[in-house]
């Protein structure tokens, strides 16, 4: 019998993956009976996914988990390996060499297509993307965005679409001191949108907002919601689905939104129901945006939008869509396509049915790109929980040695960014930050990030 879990043979665990998920898999792990190390890897230089390059520069109070993934990179078993792309710099093959368990929390990296003709014309974007350059996620420093444009579509009625719609409709005035990327505070700031119109496929009841976002755009300098009378009034299914105190509450935003009479606002936010995107048009880039109107079918809580027929025609000449993150597959693992997940149980991913020894999945990848911040401490959890209860009939990895995966990457030419390099890069975009009156100005390219630790 083997000893692993003890000070002479620790379990040694990989985290693939620095967002939440990863750091709520760590908690347990790190405070178990057993004796456990955690290295965990990010494909990019600094942690913390999307807590870092999704979460909306004017809500600076979530980054505040941040300051509980900080504890708990403290711990002394616990190291960051930045810069690192599993399945890339070394393939998962390689990593069950080094490590007696895996856990993969890579997220929902990609996202969906509408599936409709003329999406790919110039002036469509996935809000992913609109996202990342805000945030100044490296994947995206290269992207534009034709602000010059007086007409935005969002398609979509979650609580991503509210994000890009409260960025483009905030006056740049009013972000000036967040920590939103220079460029994009830039192109905002010489920005001519003035409306934003959000288009759900469903009613309002079907919504996917949270009620603080919701009742948040309501605050907008300058910028009025505009929500029809006739849009809000829900048929019998929809009305009985309109049973948690949040959702009544939306409904009585949305109303509140309907019964106002403002004074004409320089900038409004139209919130659309019913309507399943068809077609883009236009002649080189978008002009318009045609959706089919729809009608709910189904009992409640199940109910789902079928197309009449007929056809609406909405001018823009901007178009975001925002239905969601999909997962990426990762060389060598089971993929469910269609969910974008590793097919898993609890979160022990499964191969033709079995589960894979040693190898687990945490968060978006685990269970699909849904859910807040706080959604992945019990995902974390039951992962975490899952490989410490396998851990006694797991087969010890090969190599142990915390130095030979090091010394593998080093000879590959990989810089592995430790947390105290992420460390100085922090306090580097911090001082950029202060010159500008921000509480950051974040690296937006890979060498500019290398450039502060080389
Ligand atoms: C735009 C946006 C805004 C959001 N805002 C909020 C909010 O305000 N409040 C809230 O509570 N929730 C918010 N959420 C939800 C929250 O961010 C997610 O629930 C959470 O980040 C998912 O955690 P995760 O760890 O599964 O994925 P992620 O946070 O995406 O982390 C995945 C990590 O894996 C890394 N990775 C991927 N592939 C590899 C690889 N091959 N090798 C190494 N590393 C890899 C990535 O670089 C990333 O750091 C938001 C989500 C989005 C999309
Ligand atoms: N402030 C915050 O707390 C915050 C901020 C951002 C994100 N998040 C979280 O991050 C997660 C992801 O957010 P998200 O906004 O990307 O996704 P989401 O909440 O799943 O919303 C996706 C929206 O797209 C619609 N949709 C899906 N496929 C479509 C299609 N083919 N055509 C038209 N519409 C389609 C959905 O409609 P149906 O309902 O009809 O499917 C839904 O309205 C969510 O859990 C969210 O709460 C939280």
């Amino acid at each position: 019998m083997h000893l692993l879990g003890t000070t002479d043979r620790p379990l040694r665990v990989a985290i693939i993956g620095s967002g939440p998920a990863g750091f709520f898999a760590a908690e347990p792990l790190l405070k178990s009976h057993l004796h456990c190390t955690v290295d965990m890897f990010d494909r990019l230089p600094v942690p913390f996914g999307l807590v870092r390059g999704g979460v909306a520069p004017d809500h600076p109070k979530i980054r505040g988990a941040i300051r509980t993934f900080e504890k708990l990179a403290d711990n002394p078993r616990f190291a960051f390996l930045g810069n690192v792309t599993v399945g890339r710099d070394v393939s998962l093959d390689e990593m069950r060499h080094f490590y007696d368990a895996i856990v993969l929390a890579t997220g929902a990296e990609a996202d969906r297509p509408m599936n409709v003709t003329g999406e790919d014309m110039p002036g469509c974007h996935a809000a992913f993307s609109f996202v990342g350059w805000y945030n100044a996620h490296p994947d995206f420093s290269d992207c534009t965005f034709d602000l010059s444009q007086e007409t935005a579509v969002i398609v979509g009625a979650g609580n991503v679409a509210l994000d890009v719609a409260r960025i483009l409709l905030t006056p740049a005035d009013h972000l000036r001191h967040t920590d939103i990327a220079q460029h994009a505070l830039d192109a905002l700031a010489e920005s001519r949108v003035r409306e934003v119109h959000i288009v759900a496929r469903r009613g309002p009841a079907q919504v996917k907002f949270s009620l603080a976002d919701l009742k948040e755009m309501g605050a907008i300098p300058g910028c009025t919601p505009v929500v029809l009378e006739e849009d809000i009034a829900l048929e019998d299914a929809s009305a009985k689905e309109i049973d948690t105190p949040d959702l009544q509450r939306i409904m009585q935003v949305f109303g509140e939104y309907a019964a106002a009479r403002p004074a004409p606002a320089p900038r409004g936010l139209f919130f659309r129901f019913l309507l399943s995107p068809h077609s883009v048009q236009g002649e080189g880039r978008v002009q318009s945006a045609v959706f089919e109107k729809n009608r709910l079918a189904g009992p409640p809580f199940r109910q789902s939008a079928e197309g009449t027929g007929d056809l609406v025609l909405m001018p823009c000449g901007l178009l975001f869509r925002s239905i969601g993150y999909h997962g990426v597959p990762i060389p060598g693992l089971p993929f469910s396509e269609q969910e974008g997940i590793l097919p898993n149980t609890l979160g022990r991913v499964e191969y033709g049915g079995r589960p894979m020894p040693g190898v687990y999945a945490a968060g978006w990848i685990k269970r699909g790109p849904s859910g807040q911040i706080g959604t992945n401490k019990p995902d974390g959890h039951e992962t975490a929980k899952a490989l410490l209860a396998d851990a006694a009939s797991l087969p010890p990895c090969p190599e142990p040695d915390p130095q030979a995966l090091r010394a593998l990457l080093c000879s590959r030419g990989v810089r592995a960014v430790s947390f105290d390099d992420w460390r100085r890069i922090d306090a580097a975009e911090k001082a950029r930050g202060a010159a500008a009156g921000k509480p950051r100005e974040r690296f937006s390219r890979v060498e500019e990030m290398l450039a502060v630790i080389c």
